[in-house]
């Protein structure tokens, strides 16, 4: 256990639940191996109180939050500063807490995504097929926003309700089309990365029923949801003989950067942080 003094810089996640977050597990990992005075706490807050938490914390009292569900949209709109990728996505994951009184919000997610597959599969190339993305949330938002930086010129977004597909098709621009979930098989031709950005897979709620096979043998199929760690979904890939990435992966991806914004400083070197991660999700 980190030493805490009166000069502790103190960072954490806030959400609602909140238990369940693998966060202080990675940036207490890299705080005690960096020798930093430093702490990473979770905080679990009712929405109904999540802007006078925000606001209380005005002046550095804390350096910096991870925002997790179900606050990365609202977390967005209490920021004075936003990040043109957090704009983009339309949703926060990190807010920085300036001396002066005032909320930066960034979005490191997509960071993640793309650190993920650049970790996991190596040879990809997000501009060289198109990219098909299951989902039309926040998630599919940032997921087809980071592709879009990276180079993408074909993004399709599949969604059971489609009218939300085309609402980020609409908001991205003429490189990002919509789908039904209905069409899937058609959308999955030709793609060079599949990735599931629903929170269908969550342990407890359904599975995604989605015809994997119709993707080209060297797509890269990929989840976000990391718990279970092999989702269903990964593993009908896999059965198929499809390079997968994994949900745990970006959220490492997720944290380097957070970790730069809240302590100023890169993580150390060094630390297998998803062995812990793993460790600490009990498998
Ligand atoms: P987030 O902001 O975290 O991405 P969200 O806005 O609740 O979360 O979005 C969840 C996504 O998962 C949606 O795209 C949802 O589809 P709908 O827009 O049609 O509701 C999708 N989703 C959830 N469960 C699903 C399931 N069993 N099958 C297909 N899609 C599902």
């Amino acid at each position: 256990m980190t030493k805490i003094t009166g000069a502790t810089k103190v960072a954490g996640v806030v959400g609602h639940p909140v238990a369940h977050t693998l966060s202080p597990t990675l940036h207490n990992a890299w705080l005690a191996a960096a020798g930093i005075d430093g702490v990473y706490v979770p905080f679990n807050v009712f929405p109904e109180h999540f802007a006078s938490f925000i606001n209380g914390l005005r002046g550095g009292s804390l350096s910096g939050l991870n925002v997790t569900v179900p606050f990365k949209t609202v977390a967005l709109t209490l920021a004075d500063e936003v990040s043109e990728r957090a704009r983009l996505a339309q949703a926060a994951n990190v807010l920085v807490f300036g001396p002066e009184g005032t909320v930066f919000a960034d979005n490191t997610d997509g960071l993640g995504l793309l650190a993920a597959f650049a970790i996991q599969a190596p040879g990809f190339d997000p501009a060289a097929a198109p990219v098909a993305i299951l989902g039309a949330g926040g998630a599919a938002r940032g997921a087809a926003a980071a592709f879009l930086s990276a180079g993408a010129t074909d993004i399709r977004i599949i969604n059971r309700t489609v009218a939300r597909a085309r609402e980020i098709a609409a908001d991205l621009g003429p490189t990002v089309s919509a789908h039904g979930l209905d069409q899937a098989g058609r959308a999955f031709a030709g793609v060079g990365a599949l990735i599931n950005a629903t929170s269908a897979g969550l342990s407890g709620s359904g599975s995604l029923d989605v015809p994997i096979a119709a993707t080209p043998a060297t797509c890269v199929v990929m989840d976000m949801v990391y718990k279970p760690l092999l989702t269903p979904f990964l593993a009908q890939a896999r059965a198929l003989g499809r390079p997968t990435v994994d949900g745990l992966e970006m959220l490492i991806g997720q944290a380097i950067p957070a970790f730069r914004a809240f302590f100023g400083q890169a993580p150390p070197d060094g630390i297998d942080v998803r062995a812990l991660a793993i460790q600490a999700l009990g498998l």
